[in-house]
């Protein structure tokens, strides 16, 4: 028997009905269109499907659909605002730390679990953060400067607003250099 449940996802309140056993993850991705949230081992392993739920990063593959009825869940298509890339998209740009792709997604949504909890991590902090998190592409160590890139833009972000709020001028725009 399906249950009705109401998820939102990226701000965006659905109302769905599932089966009991349905996993988080593919009422993301099947019923909803949220293909970000990939699949790969299905057992908590990879981490590839790992989205934040209330603000927490869960693996949605081990994660029932009905258990996350009336959360608020973001995955990788909500990081961007307005067509602008979020820092954490843009730190794996510039820092190269996505090849194959697959794994990025749960990357970046650990990441912005991390970085809303602890804003300026450390190097162990971030490899501890991350350790549910495989990739097979990258060697980790783009990914941990992409999350460093980040956390430093995040912060010139704030500095802005700020200066901006107290009615001063930017200074702090270029901080963080384009390539
Ligand atoms: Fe969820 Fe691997 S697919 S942890
Ligand atoms: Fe290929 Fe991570 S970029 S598995």
């Amino acid at each position: 028997m399906e249950h009705d449940i109401t998820l939102t996802v990226n701000d965006t309140e659905h109302e769905i009905a599932v089966e009991p056993r349905t996993l988080l993850v593919h009422t993301l991705r099947d019923a909803l269109g949220y293909t970000g949230a990939n699949v790969g081992c299905e057992s908590s392993l990879c981490g590839a499907c790992t989205v934040t739920m209330d603000g927490d990063a869960v693996k949605s593959c081990t994660v029932l659909a009905v258990q996350a009825d009336g959360t608020e869940i973001e995955t990788v298509e909500g990081l961007a605002e307005d067509g602008d890339f979020h820092p954490i998209q843009e730190g794996f740009r510039k820092e190269h730390g996505l090849q194959c792709g697959y794994c990025t997604p749960g990357m970046m949504m650990t990441a912005r679990e991390l970085l809303e909890d602890n804003p300026d991590p450390d190097e162990a902090e971030i490899r501890e953060a991350i350790e549910g998190n495989l990739c097979r592409c990258t060697g980790y160590q783009n990914i941990v400067n992409a999350v460093e890139f980040a956390a430093d833009r995040m912060e010139t972000d704030a500095a802005n607003r700020d200066i901006a709020a107290d009615g001063g001028t930017d200074r702090t725009t270029d901080t963080v250099e384009d390539e």
